[in-house]
């Protein structure tokens, strides 16, 4: 290695560290679920998890990986299009096809991997691309990528700024909305009924990345889309397998059979890039199996949503307002949230604080997810030491 660069590298980690920003990798042990045992820790409750229905260690789904490791190897050492692609991926797509009610689905080694490669491959010249301000990074890098397209951001969930931005093009111009469905950090849902009306109004193309939604929001999980009885009127879905579906990895474009052979055409990283692993599909299509198979999960999630945010409530935390599984209490510091989350974890309480630049300056927050792995047990226990610990650092009286 470069002494010099090296050496600067070294330098700016010690500044984060000198500020309270540095981030401190956790490592766990046993497979993720309501608790999970920790190098730094012992054994922790997990609230910091995107595994919402706990399906990450569920028997079925991990059968399924072990099965899918045996019959088709760890993978096909080659890309989509040369000879990457196996009866797996298809029934995989048409089932996550078939769950949302799309034509068609496509998927990637990741969500980010699939938003980095739809935008640009959408986003060609003399169309118009605009984003929420709050999109996932995935989504903002997508948009960065697509160089040939105008780019347009709107203020968070301002439908009047959007049709503003929408009626500054021309009116023939294929003009591409991309939003969160439900939004990572703020738990909030896109106003997604106006935001349909306002893509037929203005020759708009939908696009929503509901990766927090899938298999979270609507009556049978369908995600946020489903939430809004709008199933059939969004244009493209982008979602992660990577969360409430089996929560390895991997992530997958829903829409027309049209925009899904495009993709498979000119999406760079299905191009150049190998293919989701076979272990990782046959897993996620058993958790869509079992989600659908098994609404209880469901049910429970929603269940210690309320319970919990009842509890926070309760003890004089304000919780952001919002109906999803994200639960984010705003401190301010970043540092204040990393000392925050420390501190529940010497309480044996595992949940993340994000700061800058995760999230804007001065909003860093704790983020609380709930699973319905999680039991009233559990639960209460997270309370009590959230009680403890925001009455410590003077938080809540
Ligand atoms: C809204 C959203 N999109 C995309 C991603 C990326 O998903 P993946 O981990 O599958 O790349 C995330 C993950 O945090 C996300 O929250």
């Amino acid at each position: 290695m470069n002494q010099t660069y090296d050496r600067k590298l070294k330098t700016d980690l010690d500044l984060l560290r000198a500020a309270g920003t540095f981030k401190s990798l956790r490592h766990i042990t046993t497979p993720m679920s309501a608790h999970v045992n920790m190098v730094e820790a012992g054994d922790a409750i997990v609230l910091s998890s995107n595994n919402y229905l706990g399906l990450a260690a569920n028997p079925r789904v991990v059968a399924a990986g072990i099965e899918g490791l045996h019959k088709y190897g760890a993978g096909t050492a080659s890309v989509r299009f040369i000879c990457g692609t196996l009866d797996i991926h298809s029934r995989l797509e048409e089932k996550i096809a078939a769950f949302l009610g799309t034509e068609g689905a496509i998927t990637y080694v990741s969500c980010w991997a699939a938003n980095t490669g739809l935008i640009p491959t959408i986003g060609i010249e003399g169309t118009a691309v605009i984003s929420d301000e709050l999109n996932h990074a995935s989504i903002i890098d997508g948009c960065r990528m697509a160089t040939q397209a105008q780019r347009l951001r709107y203020k968070h969930s301002d439908m009047a700024d959007l049709e503003a931005k929408l009626a500054s093009l021309a009116p023939d111009m294929t003009k591409f909305i991309v939003s969160d469905g439900v939004f990572s950090m703020e738990g909030d849902l896109a106003k997604l009924p106006e935001l349909v009306a306002l893509a037929k109004r203005y020759n708009g193309v939908t696009i929503v990345d509901d990766s927090h939604g899938t298999g979270v929001m609507g009556t049978t999980g369908r995600g946020t889309i489903e939430h809004f009885g709008l199933t059939g009127q969004v244009d493209i879905i982008t979602g992660t397998l990577g969360k409430a579906l089996g929560g390895a990895a991997g992530g997958f474009v829903a829409g027309s059979s049209a925009l899904i052979e495009t993709l498979v055409q000119k999406s760079r990283p299905q191009l150049f890039s190998n293919a989701l692993p076979a272990t990782v599909a046959c897993s996620a299509l058993a958790a869509i199996e079992e989600l659908e198979e098994h609404p209880e999960l469901l049910a429970s999630q929603r269940e210690n949503v309320a319970f919990f945010r009842a509890g926070l409530t309760k003890l004089g935390f304000k919780p952001l307002d919002g109906p999803s599984a994200i639960i984010p209490i705003i401190v301010g510091e970043t540092a204040f949230a990393i000392k925050m989350s420390d501190a529940l974890l010497k309480q044996g309480v595992f949940v993340t604080g994000f700061g800058f630049p995760v999230v804007p300056e001065g909003s860093a927050r704790i983020r609380v997810q709930m699973s319905s792995a999680l039991s009233r047990a559990d639960l209460e226990k997270a309370l009590t030491a959230f009680g403890k610990v925001g009455r410590e650092l003077g938080l809540i009286r």
